[in-house]
């Protein structure tokens, strides 16, 4: 669609008639469908038709009489998207490309392991294993083999050589977490035959005194994950009182004054429920056409206020590669939301707001981590946490979460986050690590029979909300009708 026509048809949606001369004007100011909501959102009811002189004078300053409903809002902040894989996808998935990838990685946490004390004096594998006495050495997993007696054996590698770490009996437990392809630090002996005997193990972790950002002014961010339109078991009722709420309509005088101060809406991916995702989908769908299910959330998301900014992701049910990172949504999805106010971005995706940080991935490799460290899949915040301890977010290769070999490892922690937020479990989970506030952003689908064989515990309609005035985080929970309360995290 051309940018006059999608002029025409956001004014003519708003029950607006606009002048063709109007519509210029628009188009020579640069980026036209912003000037034009900019423009409506000046009107407290809006005109049955707009010519030049209107557009003209307001742009120019004249619009005093024209008080902007924006205004109700406090400041603009501003969103830029620091990294994803959006448009640099580079792999061909030729072995060079897993070189390359392995090569970024161990490279990257080699320097994030080295600020460690415990890693300052790390020598090369080939080294350590030629001297008696204590060595530190960092390497890439790649192999975790257990024997008798629960005896745990770990092959790690760098450039110089391999080595097999011996796992003495008081490090077992935090040893059986240790996963394949992440980078780690061994501290030990070394000089026994090329066997490595471990003291300790250390993973690059979040500083303790990580600096934190603050926004100058009371503004939100509101999380909503999984809303997964397209499924019969999509909660509609729950998702109306939540667009009533976020446009003020409803709660009490403090849940209305947040709503009102909401700046972004983040939606971390599966925003349809997409088609053929597991065997028997059909059966649970109400929409089996994707790009239908694409069409009914832009006619859901119609009721969210024009000047909340939306950041939209792809998950796994979501029409874009499967394979980690993904990129934005192409041309096609983006199309359909073309009269609305959203940043499509990748997954997964550094932003900051303002000077917050935010770190927004889906979710796809909670269930590897938890099958693999032994924790409860409905529990994401111990794993989120477990993923900031090792600095990545998805690096087993091989198991169910497909990964792509791009040049750069974009799963990898590198930048440190001040919020990081999941979806993909389905659940609702607020905490904080070392200062980063962590969420696990609900999702608006209740559960469905695959589910319930996968042991998926649903926590539906919740929309965790941080205020990055001092990164309290509220939730509104449209399930039932329980109130807005701060959690002190
Ligand atoms: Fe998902």
């Amino acid at each position: 669609m051309d940018e006059r026509k999608r002029v025409i048809e956001y004014f003519q949606r708003n029950g607006v008639l606009i002048q063709s001369e109007a519509v210029d004007f628009l188009i020579g100011l640069g980026d036209a469908l912003d000037n034009s909501r900019k423009f409506l959102e000046g009107f407290d009811e809006k005109p049955l038709n707009v010519v030049f002189e209107d557009v003209k004078n307001f742009f120019d300053g004249n619009s005093d009489s024209k008080p902007l409903a924006g205004a109700r809002r406090s400041r603009e902040i501003k969103l830029e998207i620091i990294e994803d894989v959006t448009g640099k996808s580079s792999c061909e998935g030729t072995l060079s490309d897993f070189t390359n990838l392995f090569k970024d990685r161990y490279e990257r946490l080699y320097q994030l392991l080295k600020k460690r004390q415990e890693m300052r004096n790390a020598i090369p594998i080939k080294n350590a294993q030629r001297r008696e006495g204590d060595v530190s050495v960092i390497g890439i997993v790649n192999e975790i083999r257990r024997g008798k007696n629960s005896h745990i054996l770990i092959e790690i590698e760098d450039e110089s050589d391999s080595a097999t770490i011996y796992i003495p009996d008081d490090l077992i437990d935090i040893a059986s977490t240790i996963v394949e392809d992440e980078v780690i630090g061994i501290v030990g002996k070394g000089g026994r035959g090329g066997l490595i005997i471990a003291r300790n193990i250390i993973w690059p972790d979040i500083p303790v005194n990580k600096k934190k950002h603050y926004a100058d002014e009371d503004s939100y961010i509101a999380f909503v994950s999984d809303i997964h339109i397209g499924s019969k078991t999509f909660l509609e009722k729950e998702w109306k009182k939540f667009i009533k709420w976020i446009n003020g309509e409803v709660g009490s005088e403090r849940q209305r004054e947040v709503a009102r101060n909401v700046k972004y809406i983040i939606m971390p991916g599966d925003i349809v429920d997409g088609v053929g995702i597991y065997p028997g989908q059909e059966n649970d769908l109400e929409i089996e056409d994707i790009y239908g299910q694409y069409e009914a959330l832009a006619k859901e998301m119609s009721g969210i206020p024009e000047d909340i900014k939306i950041i939209m992701q792809p998950g796994n049910h979501d029409a874009v590669r499967p394979a980690l990172p993904q990129p934005a949504f192409g041309k096609e999805v983006q199309d359909i939301f073309s009269d609305m106010n959203i940043i499509f971005a990748g997954n997964p995706c550094y932003m900051q707001i303002g000077e917050v940080d935010v770190l927004s991935y889906h979710g796809q490799s909670l269930q590897d981590f938890s099958t693999r460290i032994g924790v409860n899949q409905n529990d994401p915040a111990t794993i989120m946490k477990s993923m900031l301890q090792r600095r990545h977010m998805a690096p087993i290769y091989g198991d169910s979460t497909p990964l792509a070999p791009e040049k750069k490892d974009y799963l990898l922690i590198e930048r440190l986050p001040d919020i990081f937020v999941t979806g993909h479990i389905h659940t609702t989970a607020i905490d904080k690590y070392r200062g980063i506030v962590l969420i696990n952003a609900s999702t608006w689908q209740s559960q469905t029979d695959y589910q319930k064989m996968m042991d998926f515990s649903p926590d539906p309609a919740k929309v965790p909300i941080v205020n990055l005035k001092n990164s309290h985080v509220s939730l509104m929970d449209f399930s039932t009708h329980t109130p807005l309360f701060p959690l002190e995290v």
